[in-house]
Order: C-alpha cells, then structure tokens, then sequence
C-alpha cells in the first residue's frame, strides 16, 4: 500500500492503515519461544556467626510460572530454600530496599526484568559487608547520608506545623531528578571512588542529597553545608567516572549534581536567591485563610 491514499477530495491524506497489523499484507512472524528455564548462581553466606565461608549455590528456575522480575524469580528461590534472604518491601522501586548485583551490573531486583540469559549471577551489591546471602550492612551509607543533615533548616520559621514556605514553580523544579533518590546504594556501590575512599568520601547517593538541599530556595543553611562539604575527600574525591549515573535504576543523574555541587563549594558559582519569599504565605496570612484556622 501506498502512503498517501489518493481520497475523493483534491487532498492527500495520509494512509493510516499502512501501520495497522490487521491490514497490513506483512506477515507476522511468531516470536522464537525461549526456554523458561533459567539458572540463577547466587551468592550464599549464612553470616558471621556460622563460622562458614561464603559459597555461590545454584538453582533453576522455571521463569514461565513466576513474574517477570527479578525480585519474583528470588522470591521462587526462597520458596525452594527458605533459608535464602534478601531485603524487599514495596516490590516497585519505592523503598530502595532490593538492590542487588546482577550479572555485574547494580540494579533493584523488583523493577529489573528477568533477562533472557541462560545463566545468571545474583550476588550482593559491592564494597559493602554482607550480614547473610544478598543483605548488606548499610550502616556506614546511612551514617554518610545522616551527616548532609537531610532536611530542611531554616533560620526564620513560624510556629511549627501551621504554615508552608512559599516557593515558585520554577525553583521547585530545579529538585527535580534529586528528590526522587530511593537511597537504594546503587550507585555508591558503583562507584570506585566510595570503593576505596568510602571512609572519607560521602559517595554519590548523599551529595546528590546535598545538592538537593543547598539548592531548595527554602533552606536558609547554605553555608554552612557547603562550607562542611570543602575538604579534599568529602565531594572532590568524585573523579566524574559516572558509574554512579549509569547503575541508577531511578534515571537520576548523580554525577551532574555533584558537579554542580563542585562549583557552589568552590566558590565559582553561587546560589540564586529565591523567586519567592519563603515566608510570603505566612507574612501574608494566605495560609490561614486557605486551611482556615
Ligand atoms: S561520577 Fe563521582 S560519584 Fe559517580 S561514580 Fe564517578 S567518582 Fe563516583
Ligand atoms: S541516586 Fe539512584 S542509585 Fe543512587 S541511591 Fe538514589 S536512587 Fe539509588
Ligand atoms: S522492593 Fe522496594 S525498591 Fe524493590
């Protein structure tokens, strides 16, 4: 069929059905059907305690009679031995909690789908120590994402709890690709430099938090966090090497923003003043009138 339908008017218009599978005179080949079966090679250490050495333990998995992730395909193992242990909850790629290491590469177990390889690893996320089979010790991540002072600090504030601080749209849109972050360790765990300098070095995951908080136009502790943040090792041990940005399984871009964040702690760029006063709802009394108390 052609492109364009020659139509009773002096016209072309485009032939919509060219696309469409019921009209169209290619013929649909049936997808080639693979074999469900997969072999999952997983790392098993039944923790410190046991006195046992790690071990990579094998099982195979009809996929056909699971999900299609790969958090269903562990949960098929756990039901052959229920000894295996993993961390899950929200099963959507919320609560950042199923990070694993599969086939090399960081990623949430619950929003990766199973791939079509024949054999696959399923090991812990790196650099990380392991309290049993793909559960790690996150203590030192959470210390490192403690230490940003994850919230909002503000110098001038009103009585807690019965006002919200104004902000324009185009300030709130500048946290957007940074709010997001599920604090799932994929990319700290991706990343060499965290590998070797972890002690000293925040990791890509809690300085992309603190850019987010430097630059929301309603925290009045600028600098102060960018003055904790000016040492040789906390953000500039970041080589921009981007692992980081490519094992995100949320899409966020770690490694611009702590770029971005470089050039405020430097001093080569500053942080623009708010579009609008954070106070103006409350000075206003806008607030009241529209929850009205
Ligand atoms: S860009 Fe920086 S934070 Fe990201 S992986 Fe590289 S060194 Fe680590
Ligand atoms: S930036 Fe991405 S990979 Fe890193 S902790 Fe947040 S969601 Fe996970
Ligand atoms: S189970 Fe919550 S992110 Fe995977």
């Amino acid at each position: 069929m052609s492109r364009y339908m020659v139509s009773n008017s002096r016209f072309l218009v485009p032939n919509i059905f060219d696309n469409c599978r019921f009209f169209s005179e290619k013929k649909i080949t049936p997808q080639k059907q693979i074999d469900p079966r997969r072999v999952f090679k997983v790392y098993r250490f039944p923790g410190i305690l046991a006195n046992e050495k790690p071990k990579v333990e094998t099982f195979e998995v009809d996929v056909s009679t699971c999900g299609k992730m790969v958090l269903d395909a562990m949960i098929k193992i756990k039901d052959m031995d229920p000894t295996f242990t993993f961390r899950r909850s929200c099963r959507e790629g919320i609560c950042g909690s199923c990070a694993v290491n599969l086939q090399g590469r960081n990623c949430l177990a619950c929003i990766t789908q199973i791939p079509q390889s024949k054999t696959m690893s399923l090991y812990p996320i790196p650099h990380m120590y392991v309290i049993r089979d793909l559960v790690v010790d996150m203590t030192h991540f959470f210390k490192g994402y403690a230490s940003i002072r994850p919230y909002l600090v503000r110098k001038t504030q009103g009585p807690l709890g019965q006002q919200q601080y104004a902000q324009s749209v185009k300030d709130s849109l500048k946290m957007n690709g940074l709010y997001e972050c599920v604090l799932c360790s994929c990319c700290a765990t991706a990343c060499p430099s965290y590998w070797w300098n972890g002690r000293r070095f925040l990791g890509p995951a809690s300085l992309l938090h603190a850019y987010r908080w430097v630059i929301d136009s309603r925290d009045e502790d600028t600098e102060q966090r960018l003055k904790d943040l000016r040492d040789d090792f906390k953000a500039f041990r970041c080589h921009t090497i981007m692992n980081c940005s490519l094992d995100c399984p949320k899409g966020l871009h770690p490694a611009q923003a702590i770029a971005k964040l470089k050039l405020l702690i430097s001093g080569m760029e500053k942080k623009p003043s708010p579009e609008i006063d954070p106070m103006k709802l409350a000075s206003s009394g806008d607030w009241k009138k529209k929850c009205g108390c």
